[in-house]
């Protein structure tokens, strides 16, 4: 049976992709047909370990270390990548900080925290995206064959979380950015949507998850009673970046166990 994935042709760019959501999502889109991804992550060696796992798996892919934060260093190494990898159609902008490294109750409130705190939020979660989003689009253009671009965000983002005021506003402002990009570039067939992830075992979030205590509290939230695995946000963020989702744009979809806001 045809995979209605249709990933086939496609070369794809996962930033961030060196561990947790990211390398999934770089997996499973080499798993699925993409002649290439270009694997970024800030740290070299992450990189290059997840296109040696594609490699091995029979994929094509290319390592492109860098930080999404500064847009000249993106431009270079987005466009090397590019060069190498003979176009590009699809991006997920899964780069950013996982949330909380400690438990969330001992975090300051947004008034006891000043503009060197909030700029870390900030500069991965919203300038981040901005930066590759600006590379990317002409890029995109460039092949005149439609794209997709997934732009990961947080329930935090989507709901609010006390506490991570910043993150949430960061996220809150790619999905808003996500929406008027998808109105912009609608007419070349190029879609734009956010995921907003709930709680997912992630090397990002294994030290706040080390307690055991935090975890059922954090669980009880969710009516499925679990968290979440890297594969339950890559399938999400694989259906949008593929053709099986041509009519959908402009959109934000939670993946997150029917968490709701209930305080
Ligand atoms: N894990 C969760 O519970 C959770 C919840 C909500 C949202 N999210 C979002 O999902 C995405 C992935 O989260 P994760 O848990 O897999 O994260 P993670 O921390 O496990 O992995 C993130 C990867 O991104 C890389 N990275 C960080 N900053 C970068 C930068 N400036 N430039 C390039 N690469 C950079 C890191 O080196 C790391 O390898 C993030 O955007 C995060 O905000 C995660």
């Amino acid at each position: 049976m045809e995979d209605i994935l249709c990933l086939n042709g496609r070369v794809a760019l996962v930033t961030g992709a060196g561990q947790g959501v990211g390398r999934q999502v770089a997996l499973d889109l080499a798993a699925h047909g993409c002649d290439c991804v270009i694997v970024n992550d800030y740290f070299d060696d992450r990189a290059r370990a997840v296109c040696a796992e594609i490699e091995a798996l029979g994929g094509k892919a290319v390592a492109a270390p860098g930080d999404v934060t500064r847009f000249e260093d993106v431009e270079r190494w987005l466009t090397d990548a590019v060069t190498h990898a003979g176009g590009l159609d699809i991006v997920v902008n899964n780069a950013g900080n996982a949330g909380p490294q400690d438990d969330l109750s001992k975090l300051p409130v947004f008034w006891e925290t000043g503009p060197a705190d909030w700029a870390n939020w900030l500069n991965v979660n919203l300038y981040g995206v901005l930066n590759v989003c600006r590379i990317a689009v002409p890029l995109i253009l460039q092949r005149q064959a439609g794209g997709s671009i997934v732009n990961v965000i947080s329930d935090a983002g989507r709901v609010g979380e006390p506490r991570l005021a910043v993150y949430s506003g960061a996220k809150a402002a790619a999905s808003g950015f996500s929406r008027a990009l998808a109105k912009e570039l609608g007419r070349h067939r190029i879609r734009v949507n956010a995921v907003a992830l709930s709680s997912v075992r992630t090397p990002g979030v294994a030290a706040l998850l080390q307690d055991e205590e935090v975890v059922k509290r954090i669980t009880r939230q969710y009516p499925l009673g679990r968290l979440g695995e890297p594969s339950d946000a890559a399938n999400l963020i694989l259906f949008l970046a593929s053709n099986a989702s041509a009519w959908i744009t402009a959109q934000t979809y939670p993946v997150n166990g029917g968490y709701a806001v209930s305080s």
